[in-house]
């Protein structure tokens, strides 16, 4: 068998990294586990935690079959460590040591470079799972509350994968990192988590679309380009997660066009061709498309700023050392150096937008700014094939990237969402327009009612399509205990 291959299913923690015969971080994180479990069962999803749910259990990392359904209590979900199996002769892919060797060691030189990027990854994981801990009761269907659950535990399991980088290679500075992780918390005021978008609250079911649509597709963005580097384990770890992440993606996508479809089969029922007509609309107990809107202009934003600036040497510095490198660059054709290579970037100077080439390597964040904003305009164009198909005049957009910002080029100034640049005062007069205000969100609050019964939805979003793991409609998803 090729290395990575050798499953462990059956110890504590399932991996295939050979955890028996290393002693000291089986150690180590047998000794984390308790207080894993702890955060899972005070931060995790809230009730719930009795019932069984139908879930997806990562048990290898053959593509062909990396995965089995079953019940299981959330508690007892084998959170596993599972790498990609590794490419033999793996050669570092860019930046000033392409060419040489992959490292299995961490290089000193980029010891703390490496860390901090593990440990920002993995602080995105359980800040999710904290933000959406309130969801459960609110499920529009029990297809729904399986989905939550799922991304919940496999942002758990995505925890564990970067604690286990952090106790392996990262010695007592490793330890330290993986013990804050458990004790940060989505939102609180002296302790949050890491990021912006990730001490953000996700009130209500239509926000955890938007989330997992718009910032998990951040998230598969970064280990896209962390799965490049040529740390060989922080390489194969992004890689299994990201087989992961595509359900994550598929949740958003679909719950998103879901909601969609359901507006306009409500508003043709009802005769109602104009998208403005908001009251009309929500008169019918479904979600009204300016409203869809605002939520996309919301989480698009947030986001985005999870790119950080647009100029950057970390970016930069972090690409020279063969750490992180671009989306896809495996596949990129150029020199996979870019010493000599620009890239244009779209600046704010003296009250303007500006386009301007710059070193190539200082706008790695932008680049990958740019293929998320182009990955996202795929589900937009889906969701506007439904509304086109109901006739009615109305079509979803992405706002202009300077909308809303707080970090980088755009952040000291307003703009509307088509990117005109506004002052104060006129701000203060949009956001309650473009930007989901207290009415809309008491509405959608309004909407939020559980729904338990198999094979039964909420009257404000469409059944899919097909069911997980192909079952059937009435398929009772999750065994609900009080
Ligand atoms: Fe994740
Ligand atoms: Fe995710």
């Amino acid at each position: 068998m090729p290395d990575g291959m050798n499953i462990d299913y059956d110890g504590l923690i399932p991996n295939n990294v050979g955890l028996n015969a290393d002693a000291r971080v089986r150690k180590a994180l047998e000794t984390w586990h308790p207080g894993y479990i702890d955060w899972w069962k005070d931060m995790g999803p809230e009730g719930f935690q009795d019932s069984l749910v139908y879930l997806r259990t990562a048990i290898g990392v053959d593509p062909k079959g990396w995965a089995k359904f079953d019940y299981v209590k959330m508690p007892e979900y084998k959170w596993g460590i599972l790498l990609a199996p590794a490419v033999p002769d793996r050669k570092i892919p860019f930046g000033k040591h392409k060419g040489e060797p992959v490292w299995q060691e961490v290089p000193g030189e980029y010891r703390a470079m490496l860390r901090r990027l593990i440990t920002v990854q993995g602080d995105t994981e359980p800040a999710s799972v904290e933000q959406q801990r309130h969801l459960g009761t609110t499920a529009p269907s029990l297809y729904d509350l399986r989905n939550l659950f799922q991304v919940n535990v496999e942002e758990g399991r995505h925890l564990w994968s970067m604690v286990y980088l952090l106790h392996k290679y990262f010695g007592t500075e490793g330890r330290e990192e993986a013990e804050e992780l458990l004790a940060r918390r989505s939102g609180h005021q002296d302790t949050p988590r890491m990021l912006g978008a990730f001490n953000e609250a996700t009130p209500d079911w239509l926000s955890f679309f938007m989330f997992t649509f718009f910032t998990d597709r951040d998230g598969k963005m970064q280990l896209e380009a962390l799965a490049q580097s040529g740390f060989d384990p922080l390489s194969r770890t992004c890689r299994f997660m990201l087989t992961e992440e595509a359900h994550h993606m598929f949740v958003g996508d679909s719950g998103v066009q879901r909601v969609v479809e359901r507006t306009v089969e409500a508003m043709q029922q009802a005769g109602i061709t104009d998208a403005h007509d908001i009251a009309g609309v929500r008169k019918l107990g479904v979600i009204d498309l300016p409203t869809i809107q605002k939520k996309i202009n919301l989480h698009f934003s947030l986001t985005l700023d999870l790119f950080g600036n647009e100029i950057s040497t970390n970016a930069a510095n972090a690409f020279n050392a063969g750490i992180k490198g671009r989306y896809r660059e495996d596949k990129l054709e150029d020199d996979h150096q870019l010493l000599e290579a620009t890239y244009p970037v779209l600046r704010h100077v003296g009250g303007d937008f500006i386009t301007e080439d710059v070193p190539a390597l200082s706008a790695l964040n932008l680049r990958l700014r740019n293929d998320y904003v182009q990955d996202c305009n795929s589900g937009i164009t889906r969701w506007n094939r439904v509304i086109e198909k109901a006739g009615i005049d109305f079509r979803l957009a992405l706002p202009h990237v300077a909308f809303n910002r707080h970090i980088g080029e755009f952040a000291a100034i307003h703009t509307d969402i088509a990117g005109q640049i506004i002052d104060d005062a006129a701000w203060a007069k949009l956001q309650d327009h473009v930007l989901p205000n207290q009415g809309d969100a008491d509405y959608i609050t309004s909407l939020m009612v559980a729904v338990t019964e198999p094979g039964a939805f909420a009257g404000w979003i469409a059944a899919p399509r097909v069911g997980i793991d192909n079952k059937p409609g009435d398929f009772e998803y999750v065994q609900v205990v009080a």
